[in-house]
This record gives C-alpha cells, sequence and structure tokens, in this order.
C-alpha cells in the first residue's frame, strides 16, 4: 500500500494513494478523474498541464505531490460556479480562441492566475503571462483578446 497525500482540490478534500514523487499531473489524471489538465510535453515546457496551486499558475507534470501538501489546488474543472462558467471560460467561447483545445485549459489557468494577480492587465502583461503556454494551433490573437474582454466583464470573480 502506498502512502496516501491528501490533497485539497477545487473545495474539496481529495486523498491519492501512491509515491510523494508522482507528479500532481498524474495524481489528477489517473487517481481523481481530473482530466482537464493534459499532457503535452512532460518536462515544463509546453503549460498544456497548467494549474492553480495556491492561486499560481504550475506546471501540474513537473510538480511532485509532496509539493502539495497544505496547499490549495483548482483545475479547470473547479472554475464553474452555481452551474456558471468563469468569466474567461465565456471569452474563451466568445472569441472562439481555441482550435484542437489541447492548450485551453492551459491557458485559461494562466489566464487565470493573472486576472487575479491584476484585474485589468495590458496587453504586453497578458503575452507575458502566457508565454509559457504554447498552442501549436497559433490562436494565440483570440486568446489574448479573450483574457482582455474577461478583464473588462470582471474577470476575476
Ligand atoms: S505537459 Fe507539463 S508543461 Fe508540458
Ligand atoms: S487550440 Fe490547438 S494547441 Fe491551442
Amino acid at each position: 500500500m502506498g502512502q496516501v497525500t491528501v490533497l485539497h482540490v477545487n473545495g474539496q478534500e481529495r486523498r491519492v494513494e501512491g509515491a510523494p514523487e508522482m507528479s500532481l499531473l498524474t495524481a489528477l489524471r489517473d487517481h481523481l478523474e481530473l482530466t482537464g489538465a493534459k499532457y503535452g510535453c512532460g518536462e515544463g515546457q509546453c503549460g498544456a498541464c497548467t494549474v492553480l496551486l495556491n492561486g499560481r499558475a504550475v506546471r501540474s507534470c513537473v510538480t511532485p505531490l509532496r509539493a502539495t501538501a497544505g496547499k490549495t489546488v483548482r483545475t479547470i474543472e473547479g472554475l464553474e460556479r452555481d452551474g456558471k462558467l468563469h468569466p474567461l471560460q465565456e471569452a474563451f467561447l466568445k472569441t472562439g480562441a481555441m482550435q484542437c483545445g489541447y492548450c485551453t485549459s492551459g491557458m485559461i489557468l494562466s489566464g487565470v492566475a493573472l486576472l487575479e494577480r491584476n484585474a485589468s492587465p495590458a496587453a504586453s502583461e497578458i503575452k507575458r503571462s502566457l508565454e509559457g503556454n504554447l498552442c501549436r494551433c497559433g490562436v494565440y490573437p483570440r486568446i489574448v483578446e479573450a483574457v482582455r474582454i474577461a478583464a473588462r466583464t470582471g474577470g476575476r470573480r
């Protein structure tokens, strides 16, 4: 029997059995059935696996489970509230800021982290915050526009 780590994910206490070195991404996807965060490079380079740890955007593929002790984890599944999407999710839909969608969850979580730090970021800051998130489909302009719209419509929530 492996070690049990208690996680606080999307407002709920969840238990994961396994090695503390297991990546947070594996814990979320394979143990907790939260598959919104995607496996892209597995090396912290693409941002597809981005989740929020204590409100900070982190690459869950290179974040060991033990690093989550006592911290809160938010994933794309936890952004909706009372049946309503997060304003940034709405803005992504409005601007069509996705093509294949593989990068979308990570992009949105990096955007949410930014909007929670700064409710009205300049375009340059939006671009800088999303620098580590790669989009192979190249819809960056629409993604940046979505963050701008969410900022205007109270993306902080
Ligand atoms: S899968 Fe984690 S950064 Fe690429
Ligand atoms: S929408 Fe396909 S990778 Fe971004």
